[in-house]
C-alpha cells in the first residue's frame, strides 16, 4: 500500500491509450488500494489509473459521491462501458487531480449508466445521476485519453497550460533545494 504521485497535465502519459484488464489477482486489488490512498490524500472525487501512470482501464468514485456515506469504499470499474447517457444535461464547473486548481464549466449528461468489472472480476451496472454521473463520465474520459482542457477554448487552454507548466517548474525547482 502506498500513495502514489498524480500524473499532472500537460504529462504526456495522460494521452496514452489504456488496455483492458484480463488478470483479476492480488496485485490489481494492489493498484487499486494505492489509487484508493492517493485519491483520499488528494481530497479527489474520483480517480482513474492512468492518473498514477498505469495505463488499464480502471476508475474509481468516492463513496460519498457515488450516493453512499462518507465512510463507504469507493467504487471501483474496470473495463467500463458507458451504457446509457440521459439527453438532459446540465452545466457545472468540474476539477481533476491532474489540473490541480483548475476549475472548467463542462455539460454533462444528468444521468449515467456504466457497466463493469468489480476488483473480483464480477460484473455490475451503476446508475446514478447529478455528481455521481458527473464523475463516472469524467473519469471515463481518461481512459480514453480526454482531459478537462479539452472542454475548453483556444485562449483558455493556452492560459490552462502555461499556468500548469508554470506550477511544475516552481515544483523542481523547490525538489531541487530541497535537495541540497
Ligand atoms: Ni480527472
Amino acid at each position: 500500500m502506498a500513495l502514489r504521485p498524480v500524473v499532472k497535465f500537460p504529462d504526456p502519459v495522460l494521452r496514452r491509450p489504456t488496455v483492458d484488464v484480463t488478470i483479476f489477482d492480488d496485485e490489481l486489488k494492489r493498484l487499486v488500494t494505492d489509487m484508493t490512498e492517493t485519491m483520499y490524500a488528494a481530497n479527489g472525487a474520483g480517480l482513474a489509473a492512468i492518473q498514477i501512470g498505469d495505463g488499464r482501464r480502471i476508475f474509481i468514485v468516492e463513496g460519498a459521491v457515488a450516493g453512499g456515506n462518507e465512510n463507504d469504499p469507493p467504487i471501483v470499474f474496470i473495463n467500463p462501458e458507458i451504457e446509457w447517457l440521459s439527453d438532459e444535461k446540465e452545466i457545472s464547473d468540474e476539477g481533476c487531480l491532474s489540473f490541480p486548481g483548475i476549475y472548467v464549466p463542462v455539460k454533462r449528461s444528468l444521468r449515467a449508466r456504466v457497466r463493469a468489472r468489480d476488483v473480483e472480476g464480477v460484473e455490475f451496472v451503476a446508475e446514478g445521476e447529478g455528481l455521481y454521473a458527473r464523475a463516472m463520465q469524467h473519469e471515463n474520459d481518461h481512459l480514453r485519453s480526454k482531459l478537462l482542457i479539452d472542454y475548453v477554448g483556444p485562449i483558455k487552454r493556452q492560459m490552462i497550460k502555461r499556468k500548469l507548466e508554470r506550477d511544475a517548474a516552481e515544483e523542481a525547482e523547490g525538489a531541487a533545494a530541497d535537495a541540497e
